[in-house]
């Protein structure tokens, strides 16, 4: 398939490019750059050792849109383009309105414009808010916790209806727990600007002495050493997905949900330990307050996307902090040192 990938120079949609690549797809990558950085795409290309196309540009541009899908056939598009930050969707709704509902709609239009009725969109375990019971199953009421999340939830909503109005789409909405690691190559990783907001990139920048101390958020939940329970999956295994997604829907047109998940979760300090022994590290890390809107206990039950998509996680959490020391371990700045 000849697929665009919006999003294509972040986190998740560089890794996903090698993945579809691998699977002996065509990609053409579009980014806006508003929260990732030019070298991204440079590793995409050295990695698949070809010239990837890439179109620096913005999914809420309509113009720019019509250009790239009148400029050449595609058979699907993966839809990453986003801004993800629940934090800050508190201070920027329209921001994050515009940019992930209105984004998503105006791409469905020159989607719809130009015949290309296949897409898969980025979803997020945030839709589930606080969950009632764990493993989280897709039937689970969505009742996300934030702006950001909201915005998801819409896109899912604006996705169903488009299939209710007109049954040649062909959709898949994925919602990913919590993404970890890198290429195993170490040339692509998360790079997030400023200080992270989550667990492992904190970790690793902490490991590789850019920060003093992980900052746990909490000791006194429900679980077992006081700490929060997520379902960490490699971004790598979380690409495949999307390569099975697109598989499927080849075959079986429709609207689909899918969780892409482990299915087993692990507290902050266990992550730490495992970083600690796989890299042979050792990490400062205090003990804080709770962050606001942090739930206790968050991990999928991934049973649908294996019986629907015949995917599963392959790599283990050692191999997740093998994998996202060896990114940091090479690129103690991130893309920035390239620029
Ligand atoms: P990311 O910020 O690394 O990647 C998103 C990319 O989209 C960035 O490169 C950014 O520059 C680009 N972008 C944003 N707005 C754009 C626009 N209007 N036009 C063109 N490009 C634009 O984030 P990520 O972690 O790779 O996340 C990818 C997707 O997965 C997002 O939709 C996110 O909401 C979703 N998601 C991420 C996580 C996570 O923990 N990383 C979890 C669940 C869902
Ligand atoms: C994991 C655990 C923290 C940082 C987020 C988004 C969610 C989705 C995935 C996009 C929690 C603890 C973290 C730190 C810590 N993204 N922690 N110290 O909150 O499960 O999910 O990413 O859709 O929407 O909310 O992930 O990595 O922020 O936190 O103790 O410095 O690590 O309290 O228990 P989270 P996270």
């Amino acid at each position: 398939m000849n697929v665009l990938v919006t999003g294509g120079a972040g986190y998740i949609g560089s890794h996903t490019a090698i993945a579809l690549m691998d699977a002996g797809h065509t990609v053409t990558l579009l980014d806006n750059f508003a929260n990732s950085q030019p070298g991204a795409v440079a590793a995409v290309r050295a990695i698949a050792n070809r010239d990837v196309d890439f179109v620096e540009g913005d999914v809420c541009d309509e113009a720019l849109l019509g250009t790239v899908f009148a400029g050449q056939r595609f058979d699907a598009v993966v839809h990453f383009a986003a801004l993800k930050s629940n934090p800050e969707s508190f201070a920027r709704p329209i921001d994050y309105y515009r940019n992930n509902v209105g984004g998503l709609a105006t791409l469905l239009a020159a989607m719809a414009v130009h015949d290309v009725r296949t897409i898969v969109f980025s979803s997020s375990a945030t839709v589930y808010g606080t969950p009632a019971k764990v493993p989280i199953a897709e039937d689970a009421p969505t009742v996300p916790l934030s702006p950001y999340g909201r915005t998801k939830l819409a896109g899912e909503e604006l996705l169903r209806d488009l299939h209710g109005a007109d049954n040649r789409w062909r959709i898949s909405a994925l919602r990913y727990f919590n993404p970890v690691g890198g290429h195993p190559s170490g040339a692509l990783g998360e790079d997030p600007r400023g200080t992270p907001g989550n667990l492992l990139p904190y970790i690793t920048q902490v490991a590789v002495g850019r920060r003093p101390h992980l900052q746990v958020f909490g000791q006194d939940y429900p679980t077992e050493d006081g700490t929060c329970i997520r379902d960490y999956v490699h971004v790598c295994d979380l690409a495949t997905a999307h390569v099975a997604a697109l598989a499927h829907l080849a075959t079986t047109p429709g609207y689909f949900v899918h969780n892409v998940g482990t299915g087993r979760g692990y507290s902050v300090l266990e992550v730490v330990r495992a970083f600690e022994s796989a890299n042979g590290v050792e990490l400062p890390y205090r003990v804080g307050p709770r962050r606001p809107g942090d739930c206790a206990v968050c991990y999928a039950d991934p049973r649908r996307a294996q019986e629907e998509l015949g995917w599963r996680a392959e790599y283990d959490l050692k191999r997740m902090c093998e994998d996202a020391w060896r990114w940091q371990r090479g690129n103690p700045r991130g893309f920035q040192a390239e620029e």
